[in-house]
């Protein structure tokens, strides 16, 4: 048996991370999940009243999922996008509710998928993508159809352990909220990204 397959054994959804790490280090960028201080302060200034679809981008083994489900509204969505294959398995399995989709798929891709489900843009959308470390050109095509996909009025939220992913955000969004947590591993950096109402 693998390192990979003996920590999902030992550790559950945290084995499970770990040995997506394993795979594919430079697309996870972490060894660890993020935080619940990472998480509060982050999801804080959305408006889930106003929150119709909430996408989020690597959510791993969904850290950030159960949290935002918590939050959103009864006839809201979440959908969820990530590239590894084995993390989409695992939220299909454990995260049985009507208003989750978990989705295999590259975040570039981000405005045909929402399309594909049926939404026109979405409210928000979170990442928790390593942005220094995807491949040449992907963090820009990433921010961009963000931009795109994202309701006037609505946000784009991002964190990451260095500032790298506001210099991609910063070409589309012309009002950056910024923030810091110090209790996650490591401390990590937040921003938050408006699009202009108009
Ligand atoms: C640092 S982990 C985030 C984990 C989780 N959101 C958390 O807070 O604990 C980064 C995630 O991004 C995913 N990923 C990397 N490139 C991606 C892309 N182009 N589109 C979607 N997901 C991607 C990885 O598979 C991984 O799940």
């Amino acid at each position: 048996m693998g390192l990979g397959a003996r920590m999902r054994r030992l550790f559950g959804q945290w084995g499970v991370f770990f040995e997506g790490f394993l795979q594919h280090p430079k697309m996870v960028g972490s060894i660890i999940p993020s935080s619940r201080f990472t998480i509060r302060k982050m999801l804080a200034p959305v408006d889930w009243g106003n929150c119709k679809l909430f996408v989020e981008y690597g959510p791993g083994v969904g850290t950030f999922c159960f949290p935002v489900l918590e939050k959103l509204r009864g006839d809201a969505t979440l959908l969820v996008i990530d590239t590894n294959p084995l993390y989409i398995d695992y939220l299909r399995k454990t995260i049985r509710d009507s208003r989750f989709i978990a989705v295999h798929g590259s975040a570039a891709d981000v405005e045909d998928i929402v399309r594909a489900h049926g939404f026109a843009e979405a409210d928000y959308v979170l990442s928790g993508l390593p942005f220094s470390t995807l491949p040449d050109g992907v963090g820009e095509a990433i921010a961009a159809a963000t931009h795109r996909v994202i309701r006037p009025g609505g946000a784009f939220l991002v964190y990451q352990f260095t500032a790298a992913c506001r210099d991609f955000m910063a070409p589309h969004f012309k009002r950056i909220d910024a923030g810091y947590e110090f209790w996650n591993i490591l401390p990590c950096k937040l921003f938050w990204g408006w699009k202009d109402e108009s």
